[in-house]
């Protein structure tokens, strides 16, 4: 199977974090290569918006569900809506995500449980319920969405790099597994993107990072080719891998106060 045989042969998408940013750009390109789609968030408005803008534009057939990933049990939901509407999952990707600040991590722990149930517990769930059936039809595709921020040290949240960390590795771990069943599992690790992530979720982003931000379209086709292409790992565009050679170099444990306290002040000084 590869991208061009699958726009002759329609395959059924689920795409997480759909009605906007990232995932609204994979799901447009998935609907623009031809294949069926089933989309998912937690906002059924912004979730119509998008089936409507896919329906207008290319013959697609577009299914919505409004699930809350922060409850794991949503997946068994969704595996069973798929099940009943006998829609068998070919691809899967996991785009959902959220960035909680350091100072709402240290007051409210139940971001924190949120944010580990959206990016480790319902994600995993969602591979093994989904890739389990893949393994059996002995076909299938996972893109799982991480970020560079899985590699280094960032002071601005102590959960979303190491949960992404997580992604990183299980994504790892299925993609030597599933192989021999013909399931190709990819990670992307993106840099910056142009979304609107870092302003819905306070993030301070310091200039030299903002100029090179990657649009959401660049970065979906990029994950999605090496997806088809059954790449292990992905870090789309020249700025996203600079980002992370150098933030890897610079920002590790002997360093982590120094990072800190730039960090701190460029943001204060932006306020
Ligand atoms: N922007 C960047 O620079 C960047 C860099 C590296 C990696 N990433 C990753 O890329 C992915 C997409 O981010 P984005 O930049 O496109 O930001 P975004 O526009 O804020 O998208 C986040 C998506 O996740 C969904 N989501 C959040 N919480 C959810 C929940 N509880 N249940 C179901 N869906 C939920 C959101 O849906 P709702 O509408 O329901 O909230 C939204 O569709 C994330 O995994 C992020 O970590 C982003």
């Amino acid at each position: 199977m590869n991208a061009r045989n699958d726009t002759c042969n329609p395959l059924v998408a689920l795409v997480t974090g759909a009605s906007s940013g990232l995932g609204e750009s994979i799901a447009k390109n998935l609907a623009r290569r031809g294949h069926r789609l089933i989309l998912i968030s937690e906002n059924r408005t912004e979730l119509f918006r998008v089936k409507h803008e896919i329906e207008s534009e290319c013959l697609s057939s577009v299914t919505v569900l409004e699930m809350d990933l922060f409850d794991p049990s949503s997946v068994e939901r969704i595996f069973e809506f798929c099940e009943s509407t006998q829609l068998a999952v070919d691809i899967l990707v996991n785009c959902a995500g959220m960035f909680v600040n350091i100072d709402r991590e240290m007051n409210d722990i139940v971001s924190i449980e949120n944010v580990v149930n959206l990016h480790v517990t319902s994600l995993t769930k969602l591979c093994f319920l989904f890739g389990r059936a893949m393994t059996d039809r002995k076909r299938g595709y996972i893109l799982n969405v991480s970020s560079i921020n899985a590699e280094f040290l960032d002071p601005a949240s102590l959960t979303y790099g190491p949960t992404k960390r997580y992604i990183l590795a299980l994504s790892e771990a299925l993609h030597c597994e599933w192989k021999e069943h013909n399931v190709r599992v990819t990670c992307m690790t993106p840099g910056g993107i142009r979304t609107n992530f870092f302003a819905a979720n306070r993030v301070y982003i310091p200039p030299v990072i903002q100029y090179t931000l990657l649009s959401s379209d660049s970065c979906a086709e990029i994950g999605l080719s090496a997806m088809f292409r059954g790449s292990l790992r992905v870090t789309p565009g020249i700025y996203g891998k600079l980002q992370s050679f150098f933030l890897k170099k610079i920002a590790r444990p002997a360093l982590y106060a120094l990072i800190k306290k730039t960090y701190f002040s460029m943001k204060n000084r932006q306020k």
